[in-house]
Order: C-alpha cells, then sequence, then structure tokens
C-alpha cells in the first residue's frame, strides 16, 4: 500500500549527510537497493541521484509495525525514513561515500511499491542495450547513467554561464522550418493548413544566427535541438543538441579565441582537466597527409608517409599503376609489429578492403634485415631499402602501403591507424588533445550528384586569395572554416560567412544552383543581405559528443536520456508509429504501400 508523504519533508539528499551529521534526526528518500535482514536487525540501501545511505531498522527504534513495513520492502520501492544518523556499528564500507555511517530508522513510509524490475538497477550493467532502452527508465536509475546525465546538465550550464558573461544573447530560433537541400536529409512534417506542403524541423539554426546577425543581435548563443536524418553511428543522432554560437564583426582568430577559453573553462569546471590555451591549428591538408582524416587522434603518431616518389619507377605494378592513375602510393609504420602473425594481417587487409581498398600492401623487416612481403619480389634491392628508408622502418618493424586515389589512400590509412592504437592500446584515455582543423577546401566533389558540394554549407567564405580561381580549379579553393577535433572526433566546426551578395550568388551559381532556384530556397537570406549585414562568423559544438567524450561514454547514447537506437526507432515509445485515418486525411496524406 502507497502511503502519502504528507507531513515528511526530506531533510537530505542520501550523500548529503556524513560523519559530521551524527546524532541529528534527519529524512532521506528514495529507492530501496538492496535489503537484508538479519533477524533481529534489517539494513536496506538507500538509493536516490546522490548515492547510497544505509538505514539500519531496529525494532527498539522503529516499533514494530515499522520493523514489519521494513521487512516487507523490496527492490526498488519508494520509501522515506526518518532517524539519527549514527557511526557505523559493523565495518566502514570504503567504496561508499556514506561508508562509515548509518541512518538508525524510527519511522519508515512505504511511498510506492515496485515490481521486481527486469534488469538489476547497478553501475556497468551487463544488461543487453534493447533491454536498457526498452526500459529507458529504468536504466536511467544507474549510477554510472545518473552521473552522466548530471555532468551533462553541469556543461550545459557552464557554457550558458560563460557565454552570457562574454556578452552572448541566448535566442531560440523555430523547429518548424522550410526545407533547404543542402546537407543531411530533413525530417519533414506536414502541414494541415496548406495540404501537400511541409515544414522541415532544423539541421542547425544556420540560416537564423546568420539572420539575427543581420538583425543587429550581435553575438548569439543557443542549446539548439537539431533534426537529420541520416545513418546512425556510435557519435550521431537524429536528434542532438548544439551548443550554437554566431559573432559579427569578427574573422576566424576571434571565434578561435572565446572557443578557446569556453573549451579551457567548461573542461575545468566540469572535470578538472586543465586545456593550455592556444590550442595547436592545423591545415586540412596537412591532417589528411600526415593522418588520413580531417579529425585526428593525435594521441599517438604513426603518421602516413607519402612514398610516391620512391616507388614512381619500382616494378609493383600496383603501385606504379595508382601513381599513373593520378594517385599516391603512403604507409603507416607499425613499429614492432614484425612478428604479427599471418593470419592476423589478412584480418588488416580486409579491414582495408571495408574502407574501399583494392589491398593492402605489407612489408616487414626481419630481425637479420631480410623481408616478408606481399610486394617485395617485384622489387630490387635498393628500391626496397629506399623504401624501408623513407618509411624509417627498422627490424621488428610492420609496413603497411596502399596505392589508389588519394582519398581512398587516406581513408584507408586513416581508419587502419586508429584500428591499430586501438589495438595496441595507445589511445590513453585520460589525454585530452583538442585540435584546429583549418583552411578545408571549401568544395566536394561528388560522384553521386555529379558537381560540387559545399565541405560545410554554402553560406562559408572562401579563402580570399582563392577564389579569383574558382572558376579554373574550384577543387583548390580553400574555406574560412574551421573545426575543433577532440582525441579524433570532430567536436565542433564552423565557418566565417559571406556576407557579400556577390560572393553568395557566385556560390550558389558553382553549386549549381540557376539564379531562381537561390531565390527560392535561400530568397530571404539573400534579401536580407541587401540591408546591411556585418561581417560575421560562427560555430556549433555537438553537446552531446562533448559530454561523451568527458565520460569516456563509447556512444553519445550514453548522454543522452531518451536515445534512439541504430533504425532510428525509440524502444521504449516505439516511434516512430502509425497514425490513424482521421490524422492522415486532415494532412491530405495517403499512405502508398511499396
Ligand atoms: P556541423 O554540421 O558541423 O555544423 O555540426 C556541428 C556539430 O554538431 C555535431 N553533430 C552531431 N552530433 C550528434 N549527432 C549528429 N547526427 C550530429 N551531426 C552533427 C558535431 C558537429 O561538429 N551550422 C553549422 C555550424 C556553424 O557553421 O556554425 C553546423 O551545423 O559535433
Ligand atoms: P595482387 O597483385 O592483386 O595479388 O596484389 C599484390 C599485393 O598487393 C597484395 O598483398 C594486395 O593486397 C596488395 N594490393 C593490391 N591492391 C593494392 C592497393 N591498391 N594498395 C595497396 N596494396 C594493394
Amino acid at each position: 500500500m502507497a502511503e502519502s508523504m504528507q507531513g515528511l519533508k526530506r531533510s537530505h539528499r542520501c550523500t548529503e549527510v556524513s560523519n559530521k551529521n551524527i546524532g541529528e534526526t534527519v529524512t532521506v528518500m528514495g529507492w530501496a537497493q538492496k535489503r537484508r535482514n538479519l533477524g533481529a536487525l534489517i539494513f536496506v540501501d538507500l538509493r536516490d541521484r546522490s548515492g547510497l545511505l544505509q538505514i539500519m531498522f531496529d525494532e527498539n527504534s522503529v516499533g514494530s509495525a515499522g520493523f514489519e513495513k521494513a521487512g516487507a520492502i523490496r527492490n526498488e520501492f519508494v520509501i522515506a525514513v526518518t532517524g539519527k544518523i549514527q557511526k557505523r556499528t559493523a565495518a566502514v564500507n570504503e567504496n561508499l561515500k556514506t561508508g562509515d555511517i548509518e541512518l538508525v530508522a524510527e519511522d519508515i513510509r512505504i511511498l510506492s511499491e515496485s515490481e521486481t524490475p527486469p534488469f538489476p538497477i547497478e553501475e556497468n550493467s551487463q544488461t543487453k542495450d534493447e533491454m536498457r532502452l526498452k526500459y529507458r527508465y529504468l536504466d536511467l536509475r544507474r549510477p554510472d547513467i545518473q552521473r552522466n546525465m548530471m555532468l551533462r546538465s553541469k556543461v550545459i550550464y557552464l557554457m550558458r554561464e560563460f557565454m552570457a558573461k562574454e556578452g552572448f544573447l541566448e535566442i531560440e530560433t523555430p523547429i518548424l522550418c522550410k526545407s533547404t537541400p543542402e546537407g543531411a536529409r530533413d525530417y519533414l512534417v506536414p502541414s494541415r493548413i496548406h495540404p501537400g506542403n511541409f515544414y522541415a524541423l532544423p539541421q542547425s539554426p544556420q540560416i537564423y544566427k546568420q539572420l539575427l546577425m543581420c538583425s543587429g543581435y550581435d553575438r548569439y548563443f543557443q542549446i539548439a535541438k537539431c533534426f537529420r536524418d541520416e545513418d546512425l553511428r556510435a557519435d550521431r543522432q537524429p536528434e542532438f543538441t548544439q551548443a550554437d554560437m554566431e559573432l559579427s564583426f569578427v574573422d576566424v582568430d576571434d571565434v578561435i579565441d572565446v572557443n578557446e577559453r569556453l573549451l579551457q573553462y567548461v573542461f575545468k569546471e566540469a572535470i578538472g582537466v586543465d586545456i593550455q590555451i592556444p590550442l595547436p591549428r592545423m591545415p586540412w591538408q596537412e591532417a589528411m597527409d600526415r593522418f588520413g582524416s580531417d579529425k585526428p587522434d593525435t594521441r599517438f603518431g604513426m603518421e602516413l608517409k607519402d612514398v610516391s616518389e620512391v616507388v614512381k619507377n619500382c616494378g609493383f605494378g600496383v603501385f606504379t599503376g595508382a601513381l599513373e592513375n593520378g594517385g599516391s602510393v603512403r604507409g603507416i609504420n607499425v613499429s614492432g609489429q614484425g612478428s604479427m602473425p599471418r593470419k592476423k594481417i589478412d584480418k588488416l587487409v580486409e579491414f582495408a578492403k571495408g574502407y574501399g581498398a583494392k589491398g593492402l600492401a605489407y612489408l616487414v623487416i626481419n630481425a637479420d634485415g631480410g623481408f616478408k612481403s606481399s610486394f617485395a619480389k617485384f622489387m630490387t634491392e635498393e628500391e626496397l631499402s629506399a623504401l624501408v628508408s623513407a618509411m624509417e622502418g627498422k627490424p621488428g618493424d610492420l609496413l603497411l602501403f596502399a596505392a589508389d586515389k588519394n582519398k581512398i589512400v587516406w581513408n584507408v590509412l586513416g581508419a587502419l591507424r586508429l584500428e591499430m592504437a586501438k589495438e595496441l592500446d595507445l589511445l590513453e584515455p585520460n589525454q585530452y588533445h583538442f585540435l584546429w582543423v583549418t583552411d578545408f577546401p571549401l568544395l566536394e566533389w561528388s560522384e553521386e550528384e555529379n558537381r560540387y558540394m559545399a565541405m560545410h554549407h554554402p553560406f562559408t567564405m572562401p579563402v580570399e586569395e582563392d577564389w579569383e580561381n574558382v572558376d579554373t580549379d574550384p577543387g583548390a579553393v580553400r574555406a574560412k572554416a574551421y573545426d575543433i577535433v577532440l582525441n579524433g572526433t570532430e567536436l565542433g566546426g564552423g565557418s566565417v560567412r559571406i556576407h557579400q551578395n556577390d560572393i553568395q550568388e557566385k556560390m550558389f551559381e558553382v553549386l549549381g544552383f540557376t539564379k531562381e532556384s537561390a531565390h527560392e530556397q535561400f530568397g530571404f537570406l539573400l534579401d536580407a543581405f541587401q540591408y546591411g549585414v556585418p561581417p560575421h562568423a560562427g560555430l556549433a559544438y555537438g553537446v552531446d559528443r562533448m559530454v561523451m567524450h568527458m565520460v569516456h561514454a563509447d556512444s553519445i547514447r550514453d548522454v543522452i536520456a531518451f536515445p534512439k537506437v541504430k533504425d532510428a526507432s525509440c524502444l521504449m515509445t516505439e516511434a516512430p508509429g502509425a497514425v490513424d485515418e482521421k490524422q492522415l486525411a486532415e494532412l491530405s496524406l495517403q499512405i502508398v504501400e511499396e
């Protein structure tokens, strides 16, 4: 039977009491974690979001009716207990914040009973993900998830606090927007009042924040929900949260400066990590050449080396063929791994193929200086020794090479490098390596669309001296864009925006928009630019990713209260779901069976 809490007031959370409260009367409320009956005594571990407190029920203190109630407590019952704090009678539990005290109950109420939960509510759950997410409200009771959620709240609070102090205004932008085709796929919302028309949920507040700059709100900030209908991954959800900002009358360095101080403040206050600023910066081209990635994990070396020059005249057709096709040959040196069994090397070849490689060439340098290799027989002694020295190879090293178009070579070796680091345990979780990647290409050729696409978005400012060549060499134009990378994850990204109508119109032209289609889709922005627009720039963080890194979680699911699973559904609410005919009719919609 559930009792009311009338006349009772919680005085403390479970771990807000300590040995300083010994002798005091307190009232705590929470969930029963565990009950132990020792005949004359009953012990219950009481849990709330602060942690655990041991309650001792002794018939002499709590009375016979109270003692009977205590005996009826099962896991996850919600109870309220009033009593006195005393020094623990049994041995101190070093693992608990309240391990040296206990609460001797004088009054007990059972506020709510509980069915036996489908899985134990405990730290580091071994329960399958599907089960956890189906009963997310129970999963969210687990202490590790609760700590994640509390840290997330703190991070968002700290950001707001910092931004407010720096003179940013938090302004909300619409969730029901107009669909714009650039970027990921939109989530659409049918309009009832305008049959056949749709709103789109925002992929980011990008256009609105630029309009706010036009309107004079020279420092904008928002904790913004964003929606993207793209394939889910460990660090991608269909709805996620950005810490979004935009600034007027600034250039790259101003945005970087305020963000370095923001990161320094938030990481220090949230998790006690000191970040040395200024943070390192690396042009995109260098990141690709050295790490095969635009979000390099710089906690370890194993950098890529371009050996195209060294092998250009060698006898190995795979290498020379790739070069003749305009590609490159690059390698990584997996130092000391020369003894890797053949089977494992074969697995690496398969791994590389998963990233688009046609194969993976390897060379093991034996202790005696000889080689074990998939291609040595095609090369002369001199060619091999030149290759080894270019790779700084020593006896006992394993050299891995990919030959293909640059994009594939980077992709393959970038992924292999990370894979090897994981396997060799080179990724120190408590090191925080931040890096600005700058000077991204403005445009990226899309094989699918057979046209150039904006690498960041169509409002990104080109580097001035490159822009002159946009007609002759569009792929070489760099953008005033920057990403902030942490341990191999893109935490955030942004750019200086185009504020000149002529550049913006030209940009749309390069992207293949006609004047009409650009105006149809972005007319309001182009119009706004007719009325006095300040130079502006901004950036957005993935808040989920930031918190994920702070708690060393493997997935952003662990820092989102109610996440979706791989097929973008919610196992708890079973969204998305069918709707009834009446709702469809109101929206002038009809479902067509495939
Ligand atoms: P961008 O598309 O790079 O930039 O997004 C900014 C940051 O948001 C995070 N992020 C995601 N997090 C979780 N799930 C997703 N599906 C997801 N997609 C992106 C990443 C990313 O770095 N308007 C621009 C910013 C700007 O130019 O100011 C934008 O949205 O951490
Ligand atoms: P093949 O001549 O196809 O038997 O390949 C000889 C060796 O080169 C094998 O070890 C292949 O895995 C490797 N290889 C094939 N294609 C590539 C490539 N594009 N880049 C690197 N190695 C390759």
